[in-house]
């Protein structure tokens, strides 16, 4: 097999075969294939494309590329859930217990924060004390004994993603419809669960800015998971704006906390319940979705999905002395300093730019800007108005949490200073009302 040979084949628009698929990914994973030949393949896929057939088998080679799990040993339809990426998407922490409070097995593995966007695993490491690595033994266990463990993602999944990712990430090429959707899927498919729901994101704070491209994207990876004996269903929901009313990892652990109590935020409940009810129905707990956001809501309503949280926490090592601090005195913990946002005129809320309160929360230190960073579990962004909102001039609109003064004021200055309205800032400010955009999009897959 010659490298060169196949670059040139897919640079002049061929269709690669199996085997040199598989001998592209096998060779680049080992080491034997330098990065500029894997760029100048990737590059060619960019803009040649693939077609269906080489893009499942380019997720295939990449599955196999290191460990797939194994969940058969316990026992129940176990579902996986995954976001395509958002700000202020603390989804998981919420529809997790939901379902499990509602039997369906969630054996889940989460990833750390990736640019502006939060990872799951960075959220409950900000619970003192809660262990987000479980030997397989005590994963599955766990599973048996409560219905859920969230761990995150081993370096052995996918290994060829990985590198791949990387390199993909450095050469202008992640955003290729067969290159992401293989990237996500080989993950998925490896993690062993027998269903998945998709949450892929469109809008200004997601990968895919247009619906038609993000219906495009979740239409391929149903087929992959599909193609490969797994029920996959995608939800295309809205990234215009932060989901919810907190942008970093303990501020978002406690708007699920109290989400599960009922009291949260009305989009990430509508998602939350939309979502596990998905979850319910494929994991055969429900007939219809319907009945199973049914079965969620009377999880939250009952505080069966709350108490099941608090088991989780508990079970994976991590203090609850905060949350029954929480629930006496209604406050949160958050970082030493802070800085207000207000609103430089009177108007509406027409945009609240969900790229930038990500990368302002990523410079507060809830973010990494170099893998090797530490988080601030305690900083982030808290708003105080959302699309549609009317506002006065000098009114709050958010408050920054850090615990470094230099990372607060680079927070301050990446959102465009304390005053905000104007476009390009972190929130615009309009004289007309807005049209608030729908949440939930569509549904591909059921
Ligand atoms: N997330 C991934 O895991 N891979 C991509 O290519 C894009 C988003």
């Amino acid at each position: 097999m010659n490298m060169n040979e196949i670059i040139i084949k897919k640079r002049n628009g061929g269709k690669l075969t199996e085997e040199e698929i598989r001998y592209f990914v096998a060779e680049y994973t080992e080491g034997n294939i330098p990065d500029y030949q894997a760029s100048a393949l990737l590059m060619a896929i960019y803009f040649s494309k693939m077609d269906e057939e080489e893009t499942f088998v380019l997720t295939d080679a990449m599955r196999t590329s290191g460990d797939v799990v194994d969940l058969s040993a316990i026992s129940g339809i176990k579902v996986d859930k995954h976001s395509t990426g958002g700000v202020g998407d603390k989804v998981t922490l919420v529809v997790g217990p939901l379902a499990a409070a509602c039997g369906v097995p969630i054996a889940k593995m989460s990833g750390r924060g990736l640019g502006f966007t939060g990872g799951t695993v960075d959220k409950l490491e900000s619970i003192p004390g809660f262990k987000t690595t479980l030997e397989p033994e005590e994963f599955h266990k766990q599973v048996e004994d409560i219905g859920i463990a969230l761990i995150g993602q081993s370096g052995h999944i996918a290994p060829a993603d990985k590198k791949l990712y990387a390199l993909r990430d450095v050469t202008g090429t992640v955003e290729n419809l067969s290159l992401i959707s293989s990237s996500i899927m080989s993950k998925k498919l490896a993690a062993g669960s027998d269903a998945i729901i998709l949450d892929v994101k469109c809008g200004k704070g997601a990968f895919m800015e247009s619906q038609d491209r993000a219906e495009e994207l979740a239409g391929m990876m149903c087929k992959i998971g599909n193609a490969a004996g797994k029920r996959t269903v995608a939800v295309i929901t809205d990234m215009n704006q932060p989901l919810g009313r907190t942008v970093g990892n303990s501020l978002e652990v406690f708007e699920a906390y109290d989400t599960l109590k009922g009291q949260g935020p009305s989009d990430i409940t509508e998602l939350s319940l939309h979502i596990a009810g998905i979850m319910i129905y494929l994991g055969g707990k429900a007939e219809t979705p319907e009945e199973g956001a049914k079965k969620a809501r009377e999880a939250m309503d009952s505080g069966a999905g709350l108490a099941k949280f608090r088991e989780l926490i508990s079970a994976q090592g991590g203090k609850l002395d905060m949350f029954d601090y929480h629930d006496a005195t209604n406050s949160i913990p958050v970082a030493d300093l802070q800085e207000e946002i207000v609103a430089d005129r009177d108007g509406y809320v027409s945009l609240i730019d969900a790229q930038l309160i990500g990368l302002c929360s990523q410079h507060t230190g809830a973010g990494r800007k170099v893998k090797e960073d530490s988080i601030d579990p305690f900083a982030g962004v808290l708003l105080f108005k959302k699309v549609g909102d009317k506002v006065e001039k000098g009114e709050k609109l958010a408050t920054f949490y850090s615990s470094d003064k230099d990372k607060l004021a680079s927070a301050i200055e990446e959102a465009g200073g304390r005053d905000s309205g104007a476009e390009g800032k972190a929130f615009v400010i309009s004289q007309e009302k807005p049209e608030i955009p729908a949440l939930i999009k569509t549904t591909i897959g059921l």
